[in-house]
């Protein structure tokens, strides 16, 4: 089977789902009660799959090669994967996943040589037992269900990953709160006063949503994701919250292809109604990134550009959930 972002893809998510299950299912034997073994809210372990993309990559290429070319290109990838995995979940969520540092020639507890021989030689296992019947099963799907599967479950996965990323980033002591609160509000009150500003109560933005609460709520999310990253908030802060300032309801009316041209819109309007910065400006004209293909200049538009996403995604499917409960409230009543 060629090897294309379908396949990735596919392989991504299928080995997630599968490492989901087996973690389940182990500890599930072992505690006797069903336990969620990721930190995701669904049925998958990203991890498994980012191994099994990894390996699927390097059996690739060493096709054909012999036992001991392959034997340390098999512990180098699965071992920098350890590393890399077991170094950014201390370092953005500050938690240790597992922890090496009673086995001899660890490194800071995150990899040692004894597992990275026992990974190694689960690499030779998955290229001998694993990955062929895999390729059978992939072989079977239908190429319009594989092309919408690979797009749809890494997707939902991301949204998810980035849901646990927001809740950490925000969790803090009280007091740390009402002093991160008072900041946002002194910052943000002399923009939200602003009559260009304050217009944006009267438009719905996303189901049910003004387009003010949804400036204020990603300016406020992007804030706190700023202060624990150190970075620019005072920036993030007015960007985010003229990053929306545009007065049509886009789901009936305003310009063709809304998503791609509304930035400038905004952009426009802000420079009328306010003084920006060149980080400013960059924060509002690269807000849907990377549906506008020119990235972000600073982190500070690179926060902004994911906060807002996450929020119009949640808000989406949270106006299909409220929709859904509706229809069987109501019909639950003829009943
Ligand atoms: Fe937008
Ligand atoms: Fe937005």
């Amino acid at each position: 089977m060629e090897i294309n972002f379908t396949y990735i893809a596919l392989c991504f998510s299928f080995f997630s789902v599968a490492g989901w299950v087996l973690e389940a299912v182990y500890r599930g034997l072992a505690g006797r009660k069903l336990v969620n073994p990721g930190l995701l809210h669904g049925p998958y372990l990203p991890i498994y799959g980012t191994g099994a993309v990894a390996l699927v990559l390097v059996i690739s290429a060493m096709e054909g090669h012999g036992l001991l070319v392959k034997a340390p290109a098999y512990m180098a990838v699965t071992t920098g994967l350890e590393l890399v995995a077991g170094t950014a979940a201390l370092r953005f969520l500050g938690l240790r996943l597992w922890d090496y540092s009673d086995q001899r020639l660890n490194y800071r507890g995150i990899i040692c040589l004894k597992f990275s021989i026992y990974w190694m030689l689960l690499a030779f296992a998955f290229e001998r037992f694993i990955l062929p019947p895999y390729m059978e099963l992939a072989a079977m799907i239908p190429p319009a269900v594989a092309h919408i599967a690979a797009i749809a479950i890494p997707s939902i996965m991301a949204m998810d990953l980035l849901a646990v990323f927001i809740k950490r980033f925000m969790s803090m002591a009280s007091g740390q709160k009402t002093e991160a609160d008072a900041r946002f509000a002194e910052t943000a009150r002399p923009i939200l006063n602003l009559p260009a500003v304050k217009k944006l109560e009267d438009f719905n933005h996303h189901r049910g949503k003004t387009r003010l609460a949804h400036v204020t709520e990603v300016a406020y999310i992007s804030f706190l994701v700023g202060q624990k990253l150190s970075l620019d908030c005072d920036a993030i802060i007015k960007g985010a919250l003229l990053h929306d300032l545009f007065y049509y309801d886009w789901l009936r009316e305003g310009p063709r292809l809304h998503g791609f041209r509304h930035h400038r819109i905004a952009l426009e309007n802000a420079r009328k109604t306010t003084s920006l910065s060149k980080k400013e400006e960059d924060i509002i004209k690269k807000h849907m990134w990377p549906l506008t293909v020119i990235p972000p200049r600073y982190m500070e538009s690179l926060v902004v550009s994911v906060v807002d996403t996450f929020c119009s995604t949640r808000d989406y499917l949270t106006g299909i959930k409220k929709q859904k409960h509706g229809k069987n409230a109501s019909g639950e009543n003829r009943i």
